[in-house]
């Protein structure tokens, strides 16, 4: 784990820093945060010719460097003024700790970059995301450096703090999900769930093979078939809000996606390790929830296992009975998030009074060709609470764009033989087709939207808080907002 897990806040005057960076922003009308006028003339006339020049334009994250008196400072733009909002601030104080680890600086100083906005936890959040590097598998020293004290002058600490942990537990989704799939295993899911579960509000269960087969889970059980790596059926459950209804989570947690039987192409094959992120947001809103404690019932379910190649795997044409008792055609094995789903969507139904059902996958490539790396595709079934999760998408800077789940679609994935099967129209309407999927597990009435994160999970524009190559921790940020956490 490497990330910042602590921000100091002090009142103090900048003219009594002894950083080893200080960081000012500059917005860009050319004016800056509050301590800028403080360093003194010398700062002043370096910074008006940087100006002058057309190096400092104040773009949000860009960064120059001036050295003035023995000291490093670091101006970071802001974009302008009046566009101010805790996107730019998060992705500024980004920018402000990555200008930190760039110069291996172990001690920074932040000028607050909050005026103009309603709280300084984007700050909180900034800082911790911009510091996250995933180093466990580097062995040498030379490759790693992780920054020691940063402070943020003139900031509320209460909102840093927030702040602070949601950014940790977004770091928790990318360590996590970044693991490659020999050693974030189905068991490591359960071991990492039971270590966060260290408040007494929080309760884990995990069933192993023979207990959700016995148990009529035969969506997990048959795309567990395939593998020998010992699958898990994870419960998580946060009781701390009284009679309230829980709010469900269901995330799919499968740790390896060979494709099965129907098997993918060579190229690329390895992110498929990436395949249990939808599980990562449920834990990582779960290690949010242990370290705030808010008044909250939530309930999160981890269906989890690897899709192999042995030679019991479950084959094309194969018929399942899922836990709510429906039977599903299996035509493709390589559709199996759905199918594990199908049993996690069905017991979250059963088992709880559910106020909703939010579930999170890795679905399907089809949404990385209509929506990119940009957006998560979102279906659901109740207007109110789609509209709660745009709400909470502009809120958290997390985009999500809607596709329908209109009766012509939900027809293409009923069966012949069977209730339905576990693909639509050959070449047509991917993303929808999983979605209607996983309609037919939803018990009737309840609020229900689908995240099919296959685009935003990984492989997004690098950002100053999303470093290359790693995991983005997509929607943990966003069911925070949501929950009111
Ligand atoms: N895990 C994949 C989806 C995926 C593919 C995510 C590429 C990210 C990048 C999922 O299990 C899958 O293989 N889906 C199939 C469904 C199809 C067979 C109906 C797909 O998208 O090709
Ligand atoms: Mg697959
Ligand atoms: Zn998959």
């Amino acid at each position: 784990m490497s990330h910042i897990s602590n921000i100091n806040v002090s009142n103090g005057s900048i003219k009594d820093i002894n950083t080893e960076l200080i960081c000012i922003g500059i917005y860009k009308d050319k004016s800056m945060t509050n301590s800028g006028s403080e360093l003194g003339l010398n700062f002043k006339e370096a910074i008006s010719s940087a100006i002058e020049v057309g190096d400092v334009k104040g773009k949000i994250g860009e960064v120059n460097y001036f050295y003035i008196n023995n000291q490093r400072i670091a101006v970071i733009g802001l974009g302008k003024k009046e566009d101010i909002s805790e996107n730019t601030v998060r992705l500024a104080s980004g920018a402000a700790i990555r200008s930190t680890i760039s110069k291996k600086a172990k001690s920074v100083t932040i000028d607050c970059f909050c005026s103009g906005i309603e709280s300084c936890q984007a700050m909180g959040e900034g800082i911790v995301l911009g510091s996250y590097q995933f180093l466990k598998y580097k062995t040498k020293d030379k490759n790693k450096f992780e920054p020691g004290n940063v402070t943020v002058l003139g900031a509320n600490q209460i909102e840093i703090d927030r702040g602070c942990a949601i950014g940790s537990s977004v770091c928790f989704a990318r360590d996590l999900s970044n693991n490659p799939g020999n050693i974030a295993t189905p068991t490591h899911l359960a071991e990492s769930a039971k270590k966060i579960s260290n408040t007494e509000a929080m309760k884990v269960t995990v069933f192993d093979r023979e207990e959700f087969t016995e148990m009529g889970m035969g969506g997990l059980a048959g795309v567990a078939q395939g593998t020998d790596e010992p699958p898990k059926f994870i419960i998580m459950e946060y009781n701390n809000g009284g009679d309230e209804k829980p709010k469900v989570l269901v995330g799919k947690g499968l740790t390896f996606d060979s494709g099965g039987i129907s098997i993918k192409p060579a190229s690329k094959m390895d992110e498929m390790k990436y395949d249990m992120c939808g599980s990562t947001v449920v834990l990582g809103v779960f290690h949010a929830l242990a370290a705030l404690k808010p008044e909250l019932n939530v309930v999160g379910i981890i269906p989890s296992t690897e899709n192999l190649n042995g030679a019991k795997a479950y084959k094309p044409g194969d018929i399942l009975t899922a836990y709510n008792g429906k039977t599903i055609e299996v035509l493709n094995t390589d559709a199996e998030g759905r199918v594990i789903l199908a049993d996690g969507l069905s017991y979250a139904s059963k088992h709880y009074d559910p106020e909703y059902i939010l579930d999170f996958a890795t679905l399907t490539g089809a949404v990385v060709i209509s929506l990119g790396h940009v957006a998560t595709g979102v279906m659901g079934t109740n207007d109110e609470l789609i509209k709660k999760v745009k709400d909470s998408s502009s809120a958290s800077g997390e985009k999500v764009w809607e596709l329908p789940l209109w009766p012509e679609y939900c027809k293409q994935v009923q069966s012949e033989i069977a209730d339905v099967k576990n693909m639509g129209a050959p070449m047509q309407a991917g993303s929808i087709a999983g979605g209607a999927f996983l309609k037919e597990f939803v018990g009737e009435n309840i609020p229900w939207v689908h995240f099919d994160i296959a685009g935003t999970a990984w492989g997004a524009k690098p950002s100053s808080i999303n470093p290359k190559g790693s995991a983005t921790g997509w929607g943990v940020r966003l069911v925070l907002d949501m929950m009111k956490v």
